[in-house]
């Protein structure tokens, strides 16, 4: 893995100078870098990426993502409003929710976005009061690509989709009401550890489809997976790619006509391409461990906690610094550990430590737990440094809180 301070197009320490600590920091080329990887790997099929902005919704990028091509996957009207905020044109827009009440998808058909339905029920009532509205239909086909049950949502428990099971009630529903399905759509889960499932799954949705007649997409979804460590498993892009390519070739002769392929990547997009540069408060030994204790938490970064999840830490500051074996922990009133006997450069009091793979689901999983402050967000674009969102101050924390007066 090459040092994090050589990923970057800036000096990292400069710029936690400049900005202060905690500090997520993103860089535009890797972005890019990777949505052009994932173009690349199609070929002789209409490829468009939706990216998913749960992963990182900045405005600054979600424009940038914009410029490169791409429309978005909204999973809550908020975002489909960050998108039109953004510059998304509605129809770059494709607003897959799930558990949300019928308002959410009336404000949605207000905004002109595209529309995916993972629920029968609601499916049908959208149908009687929008006939005209075309819709995109979510499939679960029930499979297992990941690993984590709590990010796998193609399996049979999971609330995501319509179960592939349902398709004869489902096809009575479109048949009964004349529900325009414009396309088909699976997202199996983050993390596809199994290539081969995901194509299992892929064979499903794609003889669903046919008894669909009038698709203008097919959209399989993401959970791509990065590598978070040396030697970590990581989707095989290219070959994927190369298979799908393939295999979508055979099935526009199947179905008659050429739609379009979609893909919602977040993780593949902005994981790698952004940092959380923290600093180091307390180095504390106990009779079995060495701490080091940074000026962060799960609060700013809770994927170690929830998901078990590895990100790999460097001490930026003394690079070449004897490793020795940390526990790094936070601030947090709880067990806040972000990584257990990892051998790290020696960490002096005062050293900045970057933690990688900060780009997807960090920031947007942040909150204001311990009345902590967020951090502010730096984008790295040209070999230049912006400030896209500043740090969070003590009156944003207490800002729509209203006084009742009753005991002042
Ligand atoms: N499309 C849909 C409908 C999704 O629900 C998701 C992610 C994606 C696309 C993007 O998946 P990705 O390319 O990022 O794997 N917070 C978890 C990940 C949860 C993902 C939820 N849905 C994590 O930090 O690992």
């Amino acid at each position: 893995m090459k040092p994090e301070e050589k990923r970057f197009s800036l000096d990292l320490i400069d710029l936690t100078k400049k900005y202060g600590s905690p500090l997520f920091v993103y860089d535009t080329t890797i972005i890019q870098k990777q949505y052009e990887r994932l173009m690349n790997a199609f070929s002789g099929v209409h490829v468009k990426l939706h990216y998913a902005c749960k992963a990182l919704s900045n405005l600054e990028v979600l424009k940038f993502i914009r410029t490169l091509g791409a429309g978005l996957d909204a999973v809550s009207i908020e975002e489909v409003s960050l998108g039109i905020r953004a510059g998304y044109q509605p129809d770059q827009i494709c607003f897959t929710p799930s558990g949300v009440g019928f308002s959410e998808l009336e404000e949605a058909v207000h905004k002109g976005v595209k529309i995916n339905i993972d629920n029968l029920d609601m499916l049908e009532l959208f149908a009687q009061k929008y006939p005209e509205y075309p819709v995109c239909i979510r499939i679960n086909p029930h499979i297992m690509a990941g690993g984590n049950l709590k990010i796998s949502v193609g399996h049979i428990d999971s609330k995501f989709g319509i179960s592939i099971h349902q398709l004869p009630h489902l096809l009575k529903l479109v048949d009964h009401w004349n529900i325009p399905v414009e396309g088909i759509h699976m997202h199996t889960g983050s993390d596809i550890l199994d290539t081969e499932v995901f194509l299992g799954a892929v064979e499903i949705l794609l003889n669903a489809a046919k008894s669909f007649p009038n698709l203008k997409y097919i959209d399989l979804g993401s959970g791509f997976k990065v590598p978070y460590k040396e030697g970590d498993i990581e989707t095989n892009i290219e070959q994927l790619g190369q298979t799908i390519s393939t295999r979508m070739k055979a099935f526009y002769k199947e179905y008659g006509k050429e739609v379009d392929l979609i893909f919602e990547p977040g993780k593949f997009l902005v994981s790698e391409a952004g940092v959380l540069l923290t600093e180091v408060n307390t180095v504390k030994v106990s009779p079995s461990t060495l701490f080091a204790g940074v000026n962060t938490g799960f609060n700013h970064l809770i994927r170690p906690m929830f998901y078990n999840s590895y990100h790999h830490i460097e001490n930026i500051s003394n690079p070449s610094g004897n490793p020795r074996v940390y526990n790094v922990v936070g601030y947090l009133c709880e067990t806040d550990t972000f990584a257990v006997n990892r051998r790290i450069a020696e960490i002096r009091v005062g050293d900045i430590l970057s933690f990688r793979n900060a780009g997807a689901y960090c920031f947007t999983m942040a909150s204001n737990y311990n009345s902590r402050l967020k951090p502010a967000e730096v984008l790295l674009h040209q070999g230049k440094d912006y400030l896209v969102r500043r740090r969070e101050s003590f009156e944003d924390l207490v800002k729509l809180q209203k006084k009742t007066g009753l005991f002042d």
